[in-house]
Protein backbone atom coordinates (compact mmCIF):
# COMPACT_ATOMS: atom_id res chain seq x y z
CA UNK A 1 0.00 0.00 0.00
CA UNK A 2 3.16 2.39 0.91
CA UNK A 3 4.13 1.82 -2.07
CA UNK A 4 1.25 3.00 -4.48
CA UNK A 5 1.03 6.09 -2.18
CA UNK A 6 4.84 6.35 -2.92
CA UNK A 7 4.01 6.17 -6.25
CA UNK A 8 0.49 8.30 -6.76
CA UNK A 9 3.10 11.31 -4.80
CA UNK A 10 6.03 10.93 -7.08
CA UNK A 11 3.35 11.00 -10.16
CA UNK A 12 1.81 14.22 -8.34
CA UNK A 13 4.57 15.52 -7.57
CA UNK A 14 6.19 14.83 -11.19
CA UNK A 15 3.07 17.10 -12.07
CA UNK A 16 3.42 19.66 -10.26
CA UNK A 17 6.94 19.84 -11.54
CA UNK A 18 5.73 19.91 -15.10
CA UNK A 19 3.29 22.58 -14.19
CA UNK A 20 5.52 25.01 -12.17
CA UNK A 21 7.86 24.85 -15.54
CA UNK A 22 5.17 25.81 -17.56
CA UNK A 23 3.95 28.22 -15.76
CA UNK A 24 8.21 29.59 -15.50
CA UNK A 25 7.66 29.93 -19.28
CA UNK A 26 7.38 33.15 -19.65
CA UNK A 27 8.31 35.12 -22.95
CA UNK A 28 11.40 35.73 -22.78
CA UNK A 29 12.54 32.79 -21.51
CA UNK A 30 10.73 31.05 -24.73
CA UNK A 31 12.26 33.85 -27.04
CA UNK A 32 15.56 32.51 -26.37
CA UNK A 33 14.15 28.82 -26.90
CA UNK A 34 12.89 29.89 -30.36
CA UNK A 35 16.00 30.91 -31.54
CA UNK A 36 17.97 28.27 -29.56
CA UNK A 37 21.02 30.88 -28.69
CA UNK A 38 21.85 33.19 -26.16
CA UNK A 39 23.70 35.27 -28.78
CA UNK A 40 23.85 39.25 -28.22
CA UNK A 41 21.53 38.95 -31.26
CA UNK A 42 19.21 36.87 -29.50
CA UNK A 43 19.35 38.54 -26.03
CA UNK A 44 18.18 41.69 -28.15
CA UNK A 45 14.92 40.29 -29.67
CA UNK A 46 13.82 38.39 -26.13
CA UNK A 47 14.85 42.15 -24.96
CA UNK A 48 12.68 43.39 -27.34
CA UNK A 49 9.50 41.27 -26.68
CA UNK A 50 9.87 41.86 -22.91
CA UNK A 51 9.58 45.81 -24.01
CA UNK A 52 6.50 45.30 -26.02
CA UNK A 53 4.93 42.67 -23.61
CA UNK A 54 5.83 45.45 -20.87
CA UNK A 55 3.53 48.01 -23.30
CA UNK A 56 1.11 45.22 -23.22
CA UNK A 57 0.52 45.57 -19.28
CA UNK A 58 0.63 49.36 -19.40
CA UNK A 59 -2.21 49.37 -21.78
CA UNK A 60 -3.84 46.41 -20.06
CA UNK A 61 -3.63 47.96 -16.55
CA UNK A 62 -5.31 51.04 -17.88
CA UNK A 63 -8.37 49.80 -19.76
CA UNK A 64 -9.03 47.85 -17.02
CA UNK A 65 -9.09 51.05 -15.25
CA UNK A 66 -10.64 53.08 -17.75
CA UNK A 67 -13.95 53.81 -16.71
CA UNK A 68 -12.74 54.65 -13.11
CA UNK A 69 -9.82 57.45 -14.37
CA UNK A 70 -10.66 61.05 -15.23
CA UNK A 71 -10.04 61.35 -19.00
CA UNK A 72 -9.72 57.67 -20.20
CA UNK A 73 -12.19 57.16 -22.10
CA UNK A 74 -13.64 59.12 -25.15
CA UNK A 75 -12.39 61.35 -28.33
CA UNK A 76 -9.19 63.90 -28.03
CA UNK A 77 -11.31 65.81 -30.87
CA UNK A 78 -8.79 65.30 -33.27
CA UNK A 79 -8.38 63.23 -36.30
CA UNK A 80 -5.34 61.39 -37.39
CA UNK A 81 -3.43 60.43 -40.68
CA UNK A 82 -5.93 58.02 -41.77
CA UNK A 83 -8.70 60.96 -41.46
CA UNK A 84 -10.07 58.87 -38.39
CA UNK A 85 -11.45 60.40 -35.28
CA UNK A 86 -8.62 59.57 -32.33
CA UNK A 87 -9.66 57.99 -29.16
CA UNK A 88 -7.48 59.45 -25.99
CA UNK A 89 -6.58 55.76 -25.43
CA UNK A 90 -5.50 55.91 -29.05
CA UNK A 91 -2.66 58.49 -28.02
CA UNK A 92 -2.56 56.66 -24.42
CA UNK A 93 -1.34 53.59 -25.99
CA UNK A 94 0.89 54.85 -28.81
CA UNK A 95 2.92 57.05 -26.17
CA UNK A 96 2.99 54.13 -24.37
CA UNK A 97 5.07 52.13 -27.06
CA UNK A 98 7.31 54.80 -27.53
CA UNK A 99 8.19 55.48 -23.81
CA UNK A 100 9.05 51.68 -23.15
CA UNK A 101 10.97 51.87 -26.11
CA UNK A 102 12.79 54.74 -25.87
CA UNK A 103 15.89 54.34 -23.91
CA UNK A 104 16.09 50.38 -24.72
CA UNK A 105 18.66 50.45 -27.62
CA UNK A 106 16.91 48.25 -29.29
CA UNK A 107 14.78 50.03 -31.90
CA UNK A 108 15.90 52.92 -34.17
CA UNK A 109 11.93 53.92 -35.11
CA UNK A 110 8.65 53.25 -34.03
CA UNK A 111 5.62 53.61 -37.38
CA UNK A 112 2.31 53.41 -35.84
CA UNK A 113 -0.95 53.77 -37.04
CA UNK A 114 -1.48 57.20 -35.30
CA UNK A 115 1.55 58.73 -36.54
CA UNK A 116 2.05 60.77 -40.15
CA UNK A 117 6.03 59.60 -40.50
CA UNK A 118 7.66 57.36 -37.85
CA UNK A 119 9.09 58.55 -34.72
CA UNK A 120 13.26 58.06 -34.72
CA UNK A 121 15.06 57.00 -31.59
CA UNK A 122 18.49 58.81 -32.03
CA UNK A 123 20.26 56.84 -29.92
CA UNK A 124 22.35 54.04 -30.60
CA UNK A 125 20.35 53.68 -33.92
CA UNK A 126 23.23 51.77 -36.15
CA UNK A 127 21.90 49.89 -39.45
CA UNK A 128 20.53 46.56 -38.29
CA UNK A 129 18.58 47.78 -35.38
CA UNK A 130 15.10 46.96 -35.64
CA UNK A 131 11.91 48.88 -36.84
CA UNK A 132 8.86 48.75 -34.32
CA UNK A 133 5.68 48.97 -36.51
CA UNK A 134 2.71 49.14 -34.62
CA UNK A 135 -1.82 49.27 -34.26
CA UNK A 136 -1.60 51.05 -30.48
CA UNK A 137 -5.14 50.15 -30.28
CA UNK A 138 -7.15 48.59 -32.77
CA UNK A 139 -10.48 47.93 -32.50
CA UNK A 140 -10.90 51.78 -31.21
CA UNK A 141 -14.58 51.74 -31.92
CA UNK A 142 -14.88 49.16 -28.94
CA UNK A 143 -13.09 51.20 -26.86
CA UNK A 144 -16.29 53.04 -25.20
CA UNK A 145 -18.17 49.87 -24.48
CA UNK A 146 -15.79 47.83 -22.81
CA UNK A 147 -15.33 45.60 -25.36
CA UNK A 148 -12.21 43.86 -26.61
CA UNK A 149 -9.87 45.80 -28.29
CA UNK A 150 -5.89 44.74 -29.21
CA UNK A 151 -2.31 46.15 -30.11
CA UNK A 152 -1.01 44.25 -33.05
CA UNK A 153 2.89 44.88 -33.82
CA UNK A 154 5.50 43.67 -36.40
CA UNK A 155 9.27 44.00 -36.03
CA UNK A 156 11.57 45.23 -39.07
CA UNK A 157 15.16 45.24 -39.63
CA UNK A 158 16.28 48.99 -40.05
CA UNK A 159 17.67 49.59 -43.56
CA UNK A 160 18.93 52.78 -43.73
CA UNK A 161 17.52 56.19 -43.59
CA UNK A 162 16.06 57.93 -46.27
CA UNK A 163 15.81 62.24 -46.73
CA UNK A 164 12.21 63.15 -46.05
CA UNK A 165 11.61 60.35 -43.46
CA UNK A 166 9.23 58.61 -45.52
CA UNK A 167 10.91 55.09 -44.36
CA UNK A 168 11.46 53.95 -47.71
CA UNK A 169 12.98 50.65 -45.93
CA UNK A 170 9.97 50.05 -44.57
CA UNK A 171 8.04 50.13 -47.93
CA UNK A 172 8.78 46.37 -48.34
CA UNK A 173 6.73 42.90 -48.50
CA UNK A 174 5.61 41.25 -45.74
CA UNK A 175 8.08 38.38 -46.13
CA UNK A 176 10.54 41.12 -44.79
CA UNK A 177 9.08 40.72 -41.06
CA UNK A 178 11.07 39.02 -38.67
CA UNK A 179 8.44 38.73 -36.06
CA UNK A 180 4.89 39.70 -35.44
CA UNK A 181 2.37 39.55 -33.20
CA UNK A 182 -0.82 41.50 -31.37
CA UNK A 183 -1.92 41.54 -27.70
CA UNK A 184 -5.22 40.95 -27.42
CA UNK A 185 -7.16 42.62 -23.93
CA UNK A 186 -10.38 40.86 -23.56
CA UNK A 187 -11.18 38.74 -20.01
CA UNK A 188 -7.88 37.87 -19.80
CA UNK A 189 -4.72 39.79 -22.05
CA UNK A 190 -2.80 37.65 -24.20
CA UNK A 191 0.31 38.31 -26.09
CA UNK A 192 0.34 35.90 -29.72
CA UNK A 193 3.42 35.76 -31.61
CA UNK A 194 5.34 34.07 -34.00
CA UNK A 195 9.16 34.46 -34.38
CA UNK A 196 9.32 32.53 -37.61
CA UNK A 197 9.38 29.38 -35.66
CA UNK A 198 5.35 29.17 -35.03
CA UNK A 199 2.67 30.55 -33.35
CA UNK A 200 2.29 30.80 -29.86
CA UNK A 201 -0.04 31.99 -26.89
CA UNK A 202 0.76 33.41 -23.38
CA UNK A 203 -1.44 34.47 -20.98
CA UNK A 204 -0.62 37.44 -18.47
CA UNK A 205 -0.80 36.49 -14.80
CA UNK A 206 -1.44 40.07 -13.04
CA UNK A 207 -0.16 38.58 -10.06
CA UNK A 208 3.26 37.67 -11.10
CA UNK A 209 2.95 40.40 -14.22
CA UNK A 210 4.74 38.14 -16.17
CA UNK A 211 2.72 36.49 -19.67
CA UNK A 212 2.92 32.67 -19.46
CA UNK A 213 2.59 30.37 -21.98
CA UNK A 214 -0.89 29.21 -23.05
CA UNK A 215 -0.52 27.62 -25.86
CA UNK A 216 2.52 26.68 -28.18
CA UNK A 217 2.62 25.76 -32.10
CA UNK A 218 -1.06 26.48 -32.48
CA UNK A 219 -2.26 25.85 -35.97
CA UNK A 220 -5.38 27.28 -37.87
CA UNK A 221 -8.11 24.03 -38.76
CA UNK A 222 -7.67 23.64 -42.29
CA UNK A 223 -11.25 24.96 -42.69
CA UNK A 224 -13.51 26.22 -39.95
CA UNK A 225 -17.46 27.27 -39.47
CA UNK A 226 -16.53 31.09 -39.14
CA UNK A 227 -17.23 33.75 -41.44
CA UNK A 228 -16.72 37.55 -40.12
CA UNK A 229 -17.70 40.56 -42.29
CA UNK A 230 -19.08 43.65 -41.69
CA UNK A 231 -22.44 42.92 -43.85
CA UNK A 232 -23.52 46.06 -43.56
CA UNK A 233 -20.90 47.11 -46.15
CA UNK A 234 -22.99 43.86 -48.24
CA UNK A 235 -24.56 47.15 -50.89
CA UNK A 236 -21.17 48.24 -51.59
CA UNK A 237 -19.17 45.42 -52.67
CA UNK A 238 -17.99 44.21 -55.38
CA UNK A 239 -20.83 41.26 -57.15
CA UNK A 240 -18.58 38.63 -56.28
CA UNK A 241 -18.40 38.85 -52.34
CA UNK A 242 -21.53 39.21 -52.73
CA UNK A 243 -21.83 36.32 -54.33
CA UNK A 244 -19.57 34.94 -51.21
CA UNK A 245 -22.17 35.81 -49.51
CA UNK A 246 -24.96 34.19 -50.20
CA UNK A 247 -23.16 31.03 -50.72
CA UNK A 248 -22.58 30.96 -46.87
CA UNK A 249 -26.21 32.04 -46.12
CA UNK A 250 -27.42 29.04 -48.03
CA UNK A 251 -25.16 26.28 -47.01
CA UNK A 252 -24.76 24.79 -43.76
CA UNK A 253 -22.24 25.06 -41.13
CA UNK A 254 -21.27 28.55 -41.69
CA UNK A 255 -21.89 30.89 -38.28
CA UNK A 256 -21.26 34.74 -38.34
CA UNK A 257 -18.87 36.53 -35.95
CA UNK A 258 -17.72 40.09 -35.80
CA UNK A 259 -16.57 41.72 -33.72
CA UNK A 260 -15.71 45.10 -34.55
CA UNK A 261 -12.04 44.80 -33.65
CA UNK A 262 -9.90 42.51 -35.83
CA UNK A 263 -7.52 40.91 -33.20
CA UNK A 264 -10.68 39.66 -31.59
CA UNK A 265 -12.37 38.38 -34.42
CA UNK A 266 -8.88 36.96 -36.16
CA UNK A 267 -7.96 35.33 -32.35
CA UNK A 268 -11.34 33.68 -32.67
CA UNK A 269 -10.39 32.26 -36.16
CA UNK A 270 -6.92 31.29 -35.19
CA UNK A 271 -8.37 28.90 -32.94
CA UNK A 272 -11.57 27.53 -34.72
CA UNK A 273 -10.86 28.25 -37.92
CA UNK A 274 -12.84 29.94 -40.35
CA UNK A 275 -12.32 33.30 -42.66
CA UNK A 276 -12.05 36.99 -41.45
CA UNK A 277 -13.15 39.71 -44.68
CA UNK A 278 -12.53 43.24 -44.91
CA UNK A 279 -13.34 43.54 -48.75
CA UNK A 280 -12.40 46.62 -50.84
CA UNK A 281 -15.83 48.81 -51.83
CA UNK A 282 -16.97 50.30 -54.89
CA UNK A 283 -15.78 53.20 -53.87
CA UNK A 284 -12.52 52.42 -51.51
CA UNK A 285 -11.26 49.10 -53.84
CA UNK A 286 -8.44 49.32 -51.37
CA UNK A 287 -10.24 48.49 -48.54
CA UNK A 288 -9.91 50.08 -44.75
CA UNK A 289 -7.52 47.81 -42.96
CA UNK A 290 -3.64 49.02 -43.27
CA UNK A 291 -1.06 46.66 -44.61
CA UNK A 292 2.02 47.32 -42.59
CA UNK A 293 0.49 47.22 -38.85
CA UNK A 294 -2.63 44.85 -39.44
CA UNK A 295 -2.93 43.18 -42.33
CA UNK A 296 0.96 42.36 -43.14
CA UNK A 297 1.44 41.16 -38.98
CA UNK A 298 -1.78 39.18 -38.97
CA UNK A 299 -0.76 37.21 -42.65
CA UNK A 300 2.88 36.48 -40.68
CA UNK A 301 1.51 35.26 -37.89
CA UNK A 302 -1.71 33.21 -40.18
CA UNK A 303 0.74 31.63 -42.48
CA UNK A 304 3.32 30.18 -39.23
CA UNK A 305 0.37 28.99 -38.02
CA UNK A 306 -0.92 27.21 -41.40
CA UNK A 307 -3.44 29.14 -43.15
CA UNK A 308 -3.64 32.02 -45.80
CA UNK A 309 -3.65 35.80 -46.20
CA UNK A 310 -4.91 37.50 -49.20
CA UNK A 311 -6.00 40.33 -50.72
CA UNK A 312 -7.78 38.25 -53.06
CA UNK A 313 -6.13 38.53 -55.64
CA UNK A 314 -2.56 38.16 -54.00
CA UNK A 315 -1.27 36.52 -50.79
CA UNK A 316 -0.60 39.91 -48.35
CA UNK A 317 2.83 38.65 -47.59
CA UNK A 318 3.83 39.38 -51.28
CA UNK A 319 2.43 43.51 -51.65
CA UNK A 320 4.78 45.93 -51.39
CA UNK A 321 3.61 49.06 -50.16
CA UNK A 322 3.66 52.38 -51.58
CA UNK A 323 3.29 54.34 -48.47
CA UNK A 324 3.48 54.07 -45.00
CA UNK A 325 -0.43 54.08 -44.20
CA UNK A 326 -1.46 51.77 -47.56
CA UNK A 327 -4.55 50.29 -47.32
CA UNK A 328 -5.83 46.68 -48.60
CA UNK A 329 -8.64 44.04 -48.98
CA UNK A 330 -8.02 41.67 -46.34
CA UNK A 331 -9.32 37.89 -46.37
CA UNK A 332 -7.66 35.90 -43.72
CA UNK A 333 -7.81 32.47 -42.03
CA UNK A 334 -8.11 28.51 -42.59
CA UNK A 335 -6.61 27.61 -46.18
CA UNK A 336 -9.91 26.49 -47.96
CA UNK A 337 -12.21 29.21 -46.51
CA UNK A 338 -9.82 31.64 -47.95
CA UNK A 339 -9.37 29.61 -51.31
CA UNK A 340 -13.15 29.53 -51.51
CA UNK A 341 -13.13 33.63 -51.23
CA UNK A 342 -10.75 33.99 -53.87
CA UNK A 343 -12.77 31.30 -56.01
CA UNK A 344 -16.02 33.83 -56.20
CA UNK A 345 -13.55 36.50 -57.09
CA UNK A 346 -11.67 34.52 -60.07
CA UNK A 347 -14.79 33.51 -61.45
CA UNK A 348 -15.97 36.78 -61.36
CA UNK A 349 -13.25 37.93 -63.58
CA UNK A 350 -13.39 35.02 -65.88
CA UNK A 351 -17.05 36.31 -66.57
CA UNK A 352 -16.13 40.00 -67.17
CA UNK A 353 -12.99 38.80 -69.44
CA UNK A 354 -15.20 36.49 -71.48
CA UNK A 355 -17.70 38.85 -72.13
P1 LIG B 1 -8.51 50.68 -35.59
O1 LIG B 1 -9.33 50.78 -34.34
O2 LIG B 1 -7.05 50.42 -35.32
O3 LIG B 1 -8.73 51.83 -36.51
O4 LIG B 1 -8.96 49.38 -36.36
C1 LIG B 1 -10.31 49.17 -36.58
C2 LIG B 1 -10.47 48.19 -37.70
C3 LIG B 1 -10.41 46.74 -37.27
O5 LIG B 1 -10.01 46.57 -35.96
C4 LIG B 1 -11.82 46.25 -37.44
O6 LIG B 1 -11.83 44.96 -37.98
C5 LIG B 1 -12.43 47.24 -38.43
O7 LIG B 1 -11.72 48.45 -38.27
C6 LIG B 1 -13.87 47.48 -38.15
O8 LIG B 1 -14.31 48.34 -39.19
P2 LIG B 1 -15.89 48.58 -39.39
O9 LIG B 1 -16.35 49.29 -38.15
O10 LIG B 1 -15.97 49.41 -40.64
O11 LIG B 1 -16.51 47.21 -39.55
MN1 LIG C 1 -6.55 48.59 -36.25
MN1 LIG D 1 -5.75 51.56 -34.20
Amino acid sequence: MANAQNEQSLEDRLAEAQALDRDCTTLSRHVLQQLQSFSPDAQDISALMNRIALAGKFIARRLTRAGLVEDALGFTGSVNVQGESVKKMDIFANDVFISVFKQSGLVCRLASEEMEKPYYIPENCPIGRYTLVYDPIDGSSNLDTNLNVGSIFSIRQQEGTDEDGTALDLLQHGRKQIAAGYILYGPSTMLVYSLGTGVHAFTLDPSLGEFILANENITVPEKGPIYSVNEGNFWQWDDSLRDYIRYVHRHEGYTARYGGALVGDFHRILFTGGVFLYPGTIKKPEGKLRLLYESAPLAYLIEQAGGRASTGTQDIMDVVPEELHQRTPLIIGSKEDVALVESFIKEQSRQVTNT
